[in-house]
């Protein structure tokens, strides 16, 4: 049996406001908590126990294990206080069954891939590694630490984002996912802060521990920002990236009790929630609409979230853009390009009329 640690304790920031209410994992994607598409790939590689490490909004991870079965055992670890990346994993030991030499799973709650899980599990167990980290080419490496690995996939350093062309030594970047060898979680600190990223990995390395990389160069997507959220949303309801959890790929996903007018267009990979409007000749394109959300007549919106019972007034255009929570956007308005609307904040409707292609 393979235990596994979902990291899911993070305030998000990047996506406030739809964090401010929901945690990240819980917001819904592709029709079900972003969390389920990564218990399910888990639950069919093999693992049949997961601790979901949870600090921020913890209450709603507890509610959400109450009332699902995904058939994994799923427990709950709470931090009182964050813990930080490491923190949290050492925190969740307690949670664990296996023995010192046993090979647990360690996911990041906003990264959706196509990894080969029982890959990366049966590299660790055959190489006798303590830790192994999933690692992905990136296009442009820039945004992120570098882990450079040679030929026998050790890792040689973790380095932090380059700043110069020739600190570009490798494109490949820690993916967020792991495999820890038991005991090597028990000598993290206990009770206080620790980043697994800056502090664990490069002290292993000192300490001269077998740390390797397994490159796996399928669909990878870190949910953190809105773009990104509405692009991972996109990609699982169209198809182009793999979970368990969406049953028949499409355009658009329209969940039970929606009403789409007829005149309504929904397509780019859009998904509708439940008990959603959408008015007459309303066009939804890549975006994410919640649950309750209502977008008036004529309405255009585009590689945007539309937060839970949000009303998006009649030919309104938005763009890029996130809406909290029952926000509410009066008629005509343009929002555009990474702006932000906060829960229950009201815009008023505007006279000007302009054409729908603007
Ligand atoms: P931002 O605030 O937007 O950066 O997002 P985040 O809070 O998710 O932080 P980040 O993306 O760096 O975190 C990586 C993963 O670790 C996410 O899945 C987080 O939920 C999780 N995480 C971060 N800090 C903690 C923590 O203190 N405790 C627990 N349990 N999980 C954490």
């Amino acid at each position: 049996m393979t235990e596994a640690v979902l990291l899911v304790g993070g305030q998000g920031t990047r996506l406030r406001p739809l964090t401010v209410n929901t945690p990240k994992p819980m917001l819904p994607v592709a029709g079900v908590p972003f969390t389920v598409h990564q218990i399910t790939r888990a639950r069919d590689a093999g693992v049949r126990k997961i601790v979901l490490a949870t600090s921020y909004r913890a209450e709603v991870f507890a509610e959400f294990i109450e009332d699902v079965d995904l058939g994994i055992e799923i427990v709950i670890a709470t931090e009182d206080e964050p813990l930080g990346t490491g923190g949290a994993i050492r925190h969740a030991l307690a949670h664990l069954e296996s023995g010192p030499d046993d090979p647990v799973l360690i996911f990041n709650g906003d990264v959706l891939s196509g990894l080969d899980i029982s890959g990366l599990v049966a590299s660790h167990v055959e190489t006798g590694s303590d830790v192994t980290l999933y690692l992905t080419p990136v296009e442009d490496p820039r945004a992120y630490g570098l882990v450079p690995i040679d030929g026998d996939g050790r890792v040689q350093a973790f380095l932090e984002k380059p700043s110069t062309p020739e600190e570009i030594v490798t494109d490949l970047i820690n993916a967020g996912c792991y495999v820890f060898k038991r005991s090597v979680i028990e000598q993290i600190p206990s009770g206080r802060v620790v980043s697994v990223e800056r502090e664990t990995f490069p002290a292993l390395l000192t300490s001269g521990a077998q740390v390797r990389g397994v490159v796996d160069s399928s669909y990878w997507l870190d949910l953190g920002t809105p773009l990104a959220f509405v692009q991972g949303s996109r990609d699982l309801v169209l198809g182009h990236a793999p979970s368990p959890a969406v049953l028949a790929p499409g355009a658009a996903l329209v969940l039970d009790g929606a009403q789409i007018a007829e005149s309504a267009r929904i397509d780019g990979g859009s998904s509708i929630g439940r008990n959603a409007v959408i008015a007459p000749d309303a066009h939804v394109s890549g975006s994410v609409v919640f649950d309750h959300a209502v977008i008036g007549a004529g309405a255009r919106v585009a590689g945007s979230i539309v937060g839970a019972g949000a009303r998006i007034g009649e030919g309104c255009e938005l763009h890029g853009v996130v809406v909290g929570d029952g926000a509410s956007i009066g008629a005509r308005n343009e929002l555009r390009d990474g702006a932000r609307v906060w829960p229950g904040i009201e815009l008023s409707a505007t006279s000007i009329r302009y054409s729908s292609d603007a």
